[in-house]
């Protein structure tokens, strides 16, 4: 069976853009997109934003700076799921279900709620002084906007790996009382983040004002550079180019020749003027064609908002109908499904997952043919459905989610074709009456 891994990395709109964050982010996440075999979710979590921003221009401001930089550095929407945050209401019903999971003793111990505490506590304060509880639950939010997704791995700093635990405690808890929903996650560390070095030699960083903008005009790219700090030796003295983060800003750019050019030349008395104009040329050459395309989406904010549009249905076509699953699971459904509230009372004799485990449910999967199969099992495993296999797997959720609300216009063809609004969506499976599909996708449609 042909697999391919589900990666997700969301990010933060609170800044503009800056060369640390296209080498050290930006530039690998683009590469990694186009790898054959995986399929990769990003997002703007601007919910997470609200956190530390509390400038309503400035978070816009930041979401579409940040949008139009990843589409700008050939991030491709086609191929991947790019969204924002916001425009999944699935991310704030999955959170809550999860807070209600989520142990408070482990959110005590989240680094950055920490970190505050510690702090007032250092400054003899009271220890929560300051702390809303959108700093308390982050963790939870972020853990819903990867859960949501079933997504399998998240490249993240060190400092995040501490969220990935968490979600994956917070899905294994929801497992255990609901059934097998949720996907456990697994943090990607990268151990090789190209760290670019700022003006002033320390790592380039918004806190440390060091920072070249990636997408500053030509004349203001030149000021920045101009900015680098650099030993007093005069043209003509030999430079080290190993101890000068100039040349270690121009070999993040440069192919391996022209890195041995420069250092060449900076070893034989390259003026430092000389070498910050060939920086500058470098950088230029490398960006140029990408500004122009951040400029082109830039000025057209409509064309972006349709972009991030087009990209939640896309992404919604996988989250609703798990949603959907989550509240049945939960026992947030229909009143009038038959059996369920009867089954529920049996359950308290065999609690945790016992209620949960008798849904119907639909499974997803892949086959060698590359195509994207799924089946309406019932609560025994039993296969009701086979389903008619799609071409990706956003058709193959948005059709799951078509059959969970057509039950009703569902009909039976000879040899056991099952058609909704005269299009083939799969086959009956051995000895299935058409009436107990309907019923299963009764007990999985929740009214919306
Ligand atoms: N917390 C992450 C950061 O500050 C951003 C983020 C939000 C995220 N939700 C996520 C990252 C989900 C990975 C997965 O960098």
């Amino acid at each position: 069976m042909a697999t391919s891994v589900r990666i997700l990395t969301g990010i933060t709109p609170s800044g503009t853009p800056h060369l640390g964050n296209y080498a050290g982010a930006i530039r690998p996440a683009v590469a990694a997109s186009r790898q054959p075999g995986t399929e990769s979710f990003y997002f703007l979590a601007d919910y997470h934003a609200l956190i530390k921003v509390q400038d309503p221009a400035r978070v816009q401001r930041s979401t579409l700076e940040i949008a139009a930089t990843w589409l700008a550095c050939g991030l491709d929407p086609d191929r991947v799921w790019f969204y924002r945050q916001s425009d999944i209401p699935e991310i704030p019903e999955l959170t809550w279900f999860l807070t209600c999971v989520a142990g408070k003793g482990l959110l005590n111990r989240a680094h950055a709620y920490k970190a505050a505490v510690d702090a007032n506590t250092a400054q003899g304060e009271d220890p929560d002084a300051g702390v809303t509880a959108g700093l308390y639950l982050y963790p939870v939010l972020m853990a819903a906007d990867i859960l949501a997704f079933k997504a399998q791995k998240v490249p993240v700093g060190r400092d995040q790996v501490q969220h990935i635990e968490m979600a994956r405690d917070f899905a294994a808890r929801f497992n255990h009382l609901y059934g097998e929903h949720l996907v456990l996650p697994e943090a990607v560390v990268e151990e090789q983040v190209a760290t670019l070095p700022g003006l002033d030699g320390r790592k380039m960083s918004k806190s440390y004002d060091n920072t070249i903008p990636l997408f500053a005009p030509p004349a203001q790219l030149k000021k920045s550079i101009a900015g680098i700090v650099t030993d007093s030796r005069a043209p003509g003295e030999p430079k080290d180019p190993d101890a000068s983060h100039l040349f270690t800003l121009y070999r993040a750019f440069a192919s391996e020749t022209e890195a041995a050019e420069m250092h060449a030349a900076l070893r034989g008395g390259l003026a430092w003027g000389e070498a910050k104009q060939a920086l500058f040329e470098r950088l230029d050459g490398h960006l140029a064609p990408m500004r122009e395309r951040y400029e082109a989406l830039m000025a057209k904010p409509d064309d972006l908002e349709a972009t991030l549009q087009a990209g939640a249905a896309k992404a919604r076509a996988i989250a609703t109908p798990l949603l959907r699953e989550l509240r049945a699971a939960v026992g947030i459904r229909p009143l009038a499904v038959a059996g369920m509230a009867r089954r529920e009372t049996d359950a308290t004799e065999a609690p945790g997952r016992g209620a949960a485990r008798k849904l119907p449910g639909f499974k997803q999967y892949r086959e060698a043919d590359g195509r994207f199969h799924f089946k309406l099992v019932d609560a025994e495993g039993r296969v009701l459905v086979q389903g008619e296999a799609q071409a990706s797997p956003r058709e193959a959720g948005a059709l799951i989610a078509r059959l969970k609300v057509g039950a009703a216009a569902l009909d039976c063809a000879a040899e056991g074709v099952l058609r909704l609004a005269d299009q083939p969506v799969g086959r009956l499976g051995e000895g299935v009456e058409l009436a107990e599909v309907r019923e299963a996708l009764a007990a999985l449609a929740t009214p919306d």
